[in-house]
């Protein structure tokens, strides 16, 4: 079903050259774009192309016929990935993509040359570890668009490909299929009880396993890899459904667990005390509605809801059909705390009190319902319409939209809002952020034509499903 557009409207051709106006030039040739373009405050690190914030324009470009761009990231990017890495002499393995990079200029300007954070520059020193996912579903997500797959066939690529298999599938001290991170490892890079293993990098990872499985050659070594990858899907798959899942029968089994189990076959395998289901949750989920709690580890449930985990758990498919219906119906019925004035709630409920103190570090700008701790993301936006369409539920994409336009150009395109329904503008919040701008034009080419869905969208994956763990 293709949902005819309005002519598009002055907003919409504005966002469409402030976003041309945030591409980044190396030697000549487009290779991303900047963070942010705020010209009235001090840019820090926004005028760097960072990997995660590239993704929406890099859709945006896709869409629209521009892929030379992500092309060129694409390859400048994976030539960063070798570079070297060093925090107090330590080197962290191979296969790591930088959070970000910038144009550095010199001899005069005629000489140019990248250079790239690998996290050693980024406030609390924190690993990107969602760059080097973002790359492979980027990777495929240009495959799918221009059928090109010449490019991530080339011997540096599949090497590429390879060294972010490796870093991710390599054995660690884990008892979980799960990736096991540090606090702040993707876009939310900041300190707020992300640790272990939150739902947003299994999700990340479960792509960027899909995407590696279509990407890389059969020959003798790619056959090694693929079945790794299988192996892993399937494991991880399993593991998200099985124990993440949030519903209101979930929530009455948890109620009545019992605790200390020993052994394998347990119903509470990882000790979740009743004691630690959080007051506002009995009330809050719906009859009918359901989500992928924001993490997992020993005697701990996160019982957050993280937008980004849940949407993308839609677009991949790891949620099955019934609970990708079951996660809309919940956006639907909370509307008001997840989209309320701004689409949408990067996390819900925020820490406040003493959990804000010890969980974010008495970080000032994660203040309850600020920045990463219940801010609302404009950038969100690209992911609900994306599983929005998915699930047959575009009126929802819509309406959102239609929230978002109200205000987003008229406030200039800030990075984040504030407020229990996102109705302030962001306290520290720059203008005219990149992928809040990318993230609406991206819900828009969406909602208008629903065969870009494609682009980031997997099918159920069924290789090895049948193993049990
Ligand atoms: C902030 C966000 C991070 C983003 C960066 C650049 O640090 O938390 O996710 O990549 O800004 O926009």
């Amino acid at each position: 079903m293709v949902i005819l557009m309005k002519p598009a409207s002055k907003s919409v051709e504005a966002a469409w050259k402030l976003l041309e106006d945030s591409i980044l030039y190396y030697k000549g040739r487009p290779v991303g774009t900047v963070a942010a373009l705020d010209s009235g405050v001090d840019p820090l690190n926004y005028d760097h192309c960072f990997i995660r914030d590239f993704v929406p324009s890099a859709l945006a470009f896709l869409m629209t016929g521009r892929a030379d761009i992500v092309r060129n990231f694409l390859i400048e990017t994976l030539a960063l990935q070798s570079h070297e890495k060093q925090m107090d002499c330590f080197q962290p393995g191979p296969g790591l993509m930088p959070a970000s990079f910038k144009v550095e200029s010199g001899g005069g300007g005629d000489k140019q040359w990248l250079s790239a954070d690998f996290g050693e520059s980024a406030i609390a020193r924190v690993p990107p570890v969602d760059s080097c996912l973002w790359w492979l579903i980027l990777l495929r997500a240009y495959f799918k668009a221009t059928g090109d797959i010449a490019l991530a066939q080339q011997a540096d690529f599949q090497a590429g490909i390879k060294l972010i298999l490796e870093l991710c599938l390599v054995d660690r001290f884990a008892m979980f299929p799960t990736l096991l991170v540090p606090d702040g490892a993707f876009m939310i890079d900041r300190r707020l009880g992300v640790y272990g293993h939150p739902l947003e990098i299994q999700v990340l990872f479960y792509a960027a396993l899909l995407a590696a499985r279509e990407l890389l050659l059969s020959d003798n070594d790619g056959e090694q890899y693929i079945k790794r990858v299988n192996q892993r899907l399937a494991a991880l798959g399993y593991h998200v459904r099985e124990y993440y899942w949030l519903d209101l029968q979930r929530l009455n089994e948890i109620y009545r667990y019992k605790g200390e189990e020993f052994g394998k076959e347990v119903a509470n395998k990882f000790n979740i005390y009743a004691e630690s289901i959080p007051d506002w949750l009995t009330e809050w989920l719906p009859e009918t509605g359901g989500y992928l709690a924001g993490n997992l580890g020993p005697a701990r449930m996160d019982f957050r809801f993280f937008a980004l985990g849940n949407l993308m758990a839609i677009l991949t498919s790891l949620a099955s059909e019934r609970e990708s219906q079951q996660i809309m119906d919940l956006i639907e019925q909370r509307w008001h705390n997840l989209v309320g004035h701004m689409p949408l709630k990067i996390c819900f409920p925020a820490l406040e009190g003493l959990e804000w103190r010890i969980m974010t570090g008495c970080d000032p700008k994660n203040i309850p319902w600020s920045y990463h701790n219940g801010g609302n993301w404009p950038v969100l936006l690209w992911l609900l319409a994306g599983a929005a369409q998915k699930t047959g539920r575009t009126k929802l994409a819509v309406k959102a939209l239609e929230v978002a336009l109200k205000r987003l150009s008229q406030d200039q395109w800030p990075e984040y809002y504030d407020g229990k329904n996102g109705r302030l503008i962001g306290k520290e919040a720059r203008r005219y952020q990149t992928w809040s701008i990318a993230g609406f034009l991206v819900a828009e080419e969406l909602v208008a034509n629903p065969a870009h869905l494609e682009l980031i969208s997997f099918k159920e994956n069924t290789k090895g499903m049948t193993c049990v763990i």
